[in-house]
């Protein structure tokens, strides 16, 4: 079971658990109910969706059969930034979801500029679709954008993020805005379990490499969402509060890097 007390405490005052299901490419239907059944079964109280995975009704549908209370589990969506008015669209996810309000709403990408929707990222906190409003895949020059523009700051910047992806720049300038870098991909979808370097640590340290990425991303300070549709490997994702890397691991995982420390948020942007 995963502790209640793995949590973050954002700039607006909200807690995060720092450890979240991501239901990215989960499939409507069957497999995403059950995904996000197990995940709270195993003691996840934190699951990320969004409009574009089209997958909101089963995450509702996990979510009421549970059983657990509303406010015992930290929900995300994200706006589609395809669509115009963000307050608009907060309220069909709210539909979907059948909730009456998301814990986090973040931008999804930057498409059509960093700014143009955060009046609306704005209506929709104010209307109480969504307790906490950030970002993702934001660069630091995008966040800089956003922040000089908001009357409420974004409190979080979702982005790729694993020791391939370490991104030392838009951390530390996230870090020094009081905004909160959340992982995605930090398993890189599947690609970086195989890895030479990440099993040699695994080994050492006696856990799964799955383990040892994430565990790697909460000592370097990051909210973290690991993907998976299996039982086990969603158990196992969790198992990550109970051992240290040390600093050696930690500086041999660093290495790794192949982004060069940036501060951007992608190397290639798809919008
Ligand atoms: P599956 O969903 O079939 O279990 P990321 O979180 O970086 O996006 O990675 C998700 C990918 O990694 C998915 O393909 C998922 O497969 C796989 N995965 C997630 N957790 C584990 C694990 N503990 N061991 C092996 N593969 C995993």
């Amino acid at each position: 079971m995963i502790s209640a007390e793995r949590i973050r405490t954002l700039a607006d005052g909200a807690r995060m658990p720092l450890l979240g299901l991501g239901v990215w490419q989960v499939p409507n239907g069957e497999q995403g109910v059950n995904a996000v059944r197990w995940a709270l079964e195993l003691g996840y109280r934190h699951i990320d969706t969004a409009q574009a995975y089209g997958n909101e009704e089963s995450v509702g549908r996990a979510l009421r059969d549970s059983g657990l209370g509303r406010q015992e589990v930290f929900l995300t969506t994200k706006f589609y930034p395809g669509h115009r008015d963000p307050e608009a669209e907060a309220r069909r996810s709210l539909e979907r979801l059948g909730v009456e309000y998301v814990d986090l709403y973040i931008i999804h990408w930057p498409q059509g500029g960093p700014t143009w929707a955060w009046p609306g990222m704005e209506a929709a906190k104010a209307a109480g679709h969504a307790r906490s409003i950030g970002v993702s895949n934001y660069s630091v020059a995008e966040l800089e954008q956003v922040l000089s523009a908001a009357s409420t700051p974004p409190v979080v910047n979702q982005v790729q993020f694993s020791p391939f992806e370490a991104r030392r720049r838009l951390l530390a300038a996230c870090t020094a805005r009081e905004v909160v870098l959340e992982a995605y991909s930090p398993l890189g979808t599947g690609r970086h379990l195989a890895d030479r370097a990440v099993r040699r640590v695994a080994e050492r340290v006696g856990r799964t490499p799955a383990q040892v990425l994430l565990r790697w991303c909460l000592q370097r300070g990051t909210v973290v969402i690991p993907k998976s549709t299996h039982r086990e490997r969603i158990e196992e994702n969790g198992r990550i509060f109970d051992f240290e890397l040390s600093d050696e691991e930690l500086g041999a995982l660093d290495a790794l890097d192949r982004t060069n420390g940036t501060d951007r948020a992608r190397e290639q942007k798809w919008w």
